[in-house]
C-alpha cells in the first residue's frame, strides 16, 4: 500500500496510477459527500452499513456497469472503509471474468486491514463475509488526511487491528499504544511530527499484514496468524453485537490469558489506555460463547482453531478442545 503523507500527494499519484483508463468508482457515499471533488471520475455509491453488503449491492453494481457500457478495460476504483473495498474487489474479481481494480482505503480499518492482503467479498445469510474471493488489486492508494474526519469509535475499530498486526510481530505494540493514548487523531493530524509518526506506524501495521500475505496468500498457513483476538473476537460480537475492533481487542486478552501468558497485564494495559474493552461483559455466559465459537468459520472437527497469544510477539495456531478454552 502506497500512503502518501499529504492529500496533495495522494491526488497526484492517483492521477498516475489511472493514467489514461476509464475509471468508475465505486465510493461511500459519505466519503463522496466529503471528498467527492477529489475522484473526477464516473461514480456508483454505496451505502457502507453491513446489511448492504451483499450479492443484491453487487448485482446492482454490475446492472449499472453494464448500463455504462463498462468494457474489460475498465479500472474498478473502491473509495471508501472496508465494507466498500470488499464490494469493489469482489465486484471487480467477477464482472467479465474480472478487470483491474484500485483500492483507495478511506478508514484506519481500511489502510491496515480491509484493503491489504486481496481477499473480498460479501455476507450472505447473515453469515459475514462468505462469498468472495482472493485476488490482489493493482493498487492500494490513501493518505492520512483521510483520517480528519473518522469517527473517534471508528479510529479504535482500526487501532485493535493495528495492535493486533504489532502484538504478532513484536515491534511497536506499547510505543504504538502510548501514541494514541495519548493524542486524538486531530492532534496528531496538526503537527508535523505527530503526522509522521501516526504514517510510520500505520505503514509498519501494513507491511506485517503484507508480509504474512506474501508468505501465504491463499490463508493455509502463516497468514492464519491475523486471526489473533477473532476466535473469541467474533463469537463476542454475535453475542453482543460489539464492534469488530473492539470484540478483537477483549479476543486478544483472551487469546493470552488461554495460554496464561505472563505479559496478559501489559497487553490488558495497553488495549485499556487507548480506550479499547479489555473484559467479556458480565452478562454473556460461557455456554453462549462458546455455542457462537462452534459456529466460527475457523472450527475444525468440533476443535477449535485459536491463535494464541503466549507473549507480546510470540503467537501460533493451536487446536484447542472447546473445554481447554478460558478467559
Ligand atoms: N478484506 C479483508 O481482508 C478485510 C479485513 C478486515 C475487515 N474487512 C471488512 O471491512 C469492513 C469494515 O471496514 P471499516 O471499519 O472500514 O467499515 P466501513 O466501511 O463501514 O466504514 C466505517 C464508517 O466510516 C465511514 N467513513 C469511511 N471513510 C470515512 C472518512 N474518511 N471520514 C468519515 N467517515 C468515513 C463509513 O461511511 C462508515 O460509516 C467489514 O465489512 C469487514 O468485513 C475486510
Ligand atoms: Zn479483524
Amino acid at each position: 500500500m502506497m500512503l502518501c503523507s499529504d492529500f496533495k500527494e495522494f491526488r497526484t499519484h492517483l492521477q498516475q496510477l489511472a493514467g489514461t483508463r476509464r475509471v468508475v468508482a465505486v465510493i461511500d457515499n459519505k466519503v463522496e459527500n466529503l471528498y467527492g471533488e477529489a475522484f473526477p471520475f464516473e461514480k456508483m455509491t454505496v451505502v457502507a452499513e453491513e446489511r448492504h453488503k451483499t450479492m443484491q449491492t453487487v448485482e446492482m453494481l454490475i446492472q449499472r456497469l453494464l448500463e455504462l457500457h463498462a468494457d474489460r478495460d475498465v479500472l474498478l476504483l473502491g473509495v471508501g472503509g472496508g465494507i466498500t473495498t470488499d464490494i469493489c474487489g469482489f465486484v471487480a474479481s467477477i464482472y467479465k471474468r474480472g478487470v483491474a481494480c484500485g483500492l483507495v482505503p478511506t478508514t484506519l480499518l481500511g489502510m491496515v486491514d480491509a484493503a491489504v492482503g486481496g481477499k473480498n467479498g460479501v455476507n450472505m445469510l447473515g453469515y459475514k463475509n462468505m462469498l468472495g474471493t482472493i485476488r490482489q488489486p493493482e493498487f492500494v492508494v490513501s493518505t492520512i488526511d483521510f483520517l480528519s474526519t473518522l469517527e473517534t469509535a471508528e479510529v479504535r475499530q482500526g487501532l485493535a487491528e493495528m495492535l493486533k498486526a504489532f502484538l504478532i510481530k513484536g515491534e511497536y505494540f506499547e510505543e504504538c499504544g502510548a501514541f494514541f493514548a495519548n493524542n486524538g487523531v486531530g492532534e496528531m493530524l496538526e503537527d508535523g511530527t505527530k503526522r509522521s509518526q501516526l504514517q510510520a506506524f500505520i505503514q509498519a501495521a501494513v507491511a506485517v499484514k503484507e508480509g504474512l500475505v506474501r508468505e501465504d496468500e491463499q490463508d493455509n498457513g502463516v497468514r492464519q496468524l491475523l486471526n489473533l483476538g477473532h476466535t473469541f473476537g467474533h463469537a463476542l460480537e454475535r453475542c453482543t453485537g460489539m464492534s469488530h475492533g473492539d470484540a478483537v481487542a477483549i479476543g486478544m486478552v483472551c487469546a493470552a490469558k488461554c495460554v496464561n501468558s505472563a505479559d496478559t497485564p501489559l497487553i490488558t494495559e495497553v488495549l485499556q489506555s487507548c480506550g479499547l474493552p479489555v473484559e467479556v461483559p458480565a452478562g454473556v455466559s460461557r455456554a453462549a460463547m462458546l455455542e457462537a465459537m462452534m459456529q466460527d468459520k475457523k472450527r475444525a472437527d468440533g476443535r477449535c482453531r485459536v491463535v494464541v497469544l503466549e507473549a507480546v510477539g510470540r503467537v501460533e495456531v493451536r487446536e484447542m478442545e472447546l473445554q481447554e478454552l478460558r478467559w
